[in-house]
C-alpha cells in the first residue's frame, strides 16, 4: 500500500514536471504544497523558498505600474476564500532575480471528498506571445502608412497646385489681393494637418493608456482616410450621439489603427462610390462605435474566417487587418467587436469599448 502510494505520487510528480506551464498548489492557509519544475524555472524559486515567506510576497507583490498589491487584494487570495474559478489574462509574476515576466493564469479549487481544500494555479509565460503581437501590430501599422501615403500624396497635390497658381499670379503681376491670402492660408492648413496626422500615426509609440476625446480621435482618423475615400468617390459621414468632450481610456495610436482598418475595409468593399457612416453612441459608460458601409457585404463562409491571421479575399490584402483589430479591442481594451452583413447591401462593424479605467 505504502509503495503504491509512493509510486503514484512519483508518477504524478513526473507528469507535473513534464508540462511547460508553471503549476502550483496552495492549501487553505495559502501555504505552497506543490510546485512543479516549470514553476521553478520560470520564477527561479524552489519550493523551499516559501518556507520563510508566503508566495504572494515573493512573486506577486507589485503590479506593472509599480504599485504594491496587498495580499487581501490579490485575486488568487479571493478565489481561495470563495472557492471560485479564476482566469487572469494580463498580469505579471516576479522572479527571484528581481525581474518580472507577463503571465496568464487560471486558478481552480482543489476538492477532496467534497470539501474545498485549496487551489491549483496554472500559469504561462506570455513574453513570446506579447512580442509576436507587438511585431504584428507594428507590421500592420507600417503597411497602413504605406497605403495611406499614396492617398495623402494625391490629396496634397491639389492644394499645392492651387498655391503654386497664386504664387505665379503674384509674381507676374507684382501685386496681391488679400483674399488670395485667405485661400492660401486654408490650403496650407489642410496640407499641414494631413501631414501632421500621417507623421503622428507612423512614428513609433509607447503603448500607454491615456484619456482621449473619442470625437477628436475619430476626426483625426477621417483626416487620414478621406484622401483615399475622395479618390474612390466615397463620402465619410459621422453621427455622434455623444458629447464632443466624451473621453475614452485607450492606447491612442492603437485605437486609431482599429478605425483605420475598419474604414479601409469599408472603402475596399465599395466599388462604385457611396457613403461610410461612423456612428458613435455613449451608453452607460460604454462607447458603441459602428462603421457601416454600403458595399459588397460578406458571404457567410468568409464571416466564419474573419480575424484569422493572413486570411484575405483580396489580391493585395495581407489579411492582418481584422486580426490586429481584434487583438487591440479584446486584449488591450477589454472591449468587443462584432459584424453584421448583408450580401449586396453592406456591412456594419460594431466596436464596444468599456471605459475600463473606472472598472
Ligand atoms: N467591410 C467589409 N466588407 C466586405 N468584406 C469585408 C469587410 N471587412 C472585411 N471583409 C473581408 O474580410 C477579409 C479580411 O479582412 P482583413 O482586414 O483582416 O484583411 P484584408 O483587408 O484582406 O487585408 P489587410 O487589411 O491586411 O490589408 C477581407 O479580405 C474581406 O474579404
Ligand atoms: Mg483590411
Amino acid at each position: 500500500m505504502q509503495n503504491e502510494i509512493e509510486r503514484l505520487s512519483h508518477v504524478n510528480q513526473l507528469i507535473l514536471d513534464s508540462v511547460a506551464e508553471g503549476i502550483y498548489g496552495i492549501d487553505l492557509n495559502a501555504k505552497v504544497i506543490l510546485w512543479n519544475k516549470a514553476a521553478e524555472s520560470l520564477t527561479g524559486y524552489a519550493i523551499t523558498d516559501f518556507e520563510s515567506d508566503n508566495l504572494h510576497n515573493l512573486i506577486h507583490h507589485t503590479n506593472r505600474e509599480g504599485e504594491h498589491i496587498p495580499l487581501q487584494q490579490c485575486p488568487v487570495y479571493h478565489a481561495l476564500n470563495s472557492g471560485e474559478n479564476l482566469f487572469i489574462k494580463d498580469d505579471i509574476f516576479w522572479r527571484k532575480d528581481g525581474s518580472y515576466f507577463p503571465v496568464e493564469y487560471t486558478a481552480n479549487p482543489m476538492i477532496e471528498q467534497g470539501k474545498h481544500v485549496g487551489m491549483v494555479i496554472t500559469f504561462r509565460d506570455m513574453t513570446e506571445k506579447k512580442k509576436t503581437d507587438e511585431i504584428l501590430l507594428q507590421w500592420e501599422k507600417l503597411s497602413l502608412v504605406g497605403q495611406m501615403a499614396a492617398g495623402v500624396a494625391h490629396e496634397i497635390r491639389n492644394p499645392v497646385t492651387s498655391l503654386k497658381g497664386f504664387f505665379q499670379l503674384m509674381r507676374a503681376n507684382k501685386e496681391y489681393n488679400d483674399s488670395y491670402f485667405d485661400i492660401m492660408d486654408s490650403e496650407f492648413n489642410r496640407i499641414e494637418s494631413i501631414i501632421k496626422e500621417l507623421l503622428m500615426f507612423s512614428k513609433p509609440h509607447e503603448s500607454h493608456y491615456t484619456n482621449q476625446k473619442i470625437a477628436s480621435l475619430i476626426e483625426e482618423v477621417i483626416m487620414l482616410m478621406e484622401p483615399q475615400a475622395l479618390i474612390k468617390n466615397i463620402n465619410i459621414a459621422t453621427d455622434y450621439d455623444t458629447s464632443s468632450e466624451a473621453m475614452v481610456y485607450c492606447i491612442e495610436h492603437q485605437l486609431k489603427q482599429v478605425f483605420i482598418n475598419l474604414i479601409k475595409n469599408a472603402l475596399e468593399a465599395m466599388e462604385n462610390g457611396g457613403t461610410i457612416v461612423i456612428k458613435v453612441q455613449h451608453i452607460n459608460d460604454e462607447f458603441l462605435i459602428q462603421v457601416t458601409d454600403d458595399g459588397a457585404g460578406i458571404p457567410d463562409d468568409v464571416i466564419e474566417k474573419l480575424g484569422e491571421p493572413f486570411y484575405s479575399t483580396k489580391e493585395n490584402g495581407t489579411g492582418l487587418g481584422l486580426m490586429v483589430t481584434n487583438n487591440i479591442i479584446k486584449n488591450n481594451h477589454q472591449g468587443a467587436i462584432h459584424v453584421e452583413s448583408q450580401l449586396g447591401k453592406g456591412t456594419t462593424f460594431t466596436v464596444r469599448l468599456p471605459n475600463f479605467e473606472n472598472m
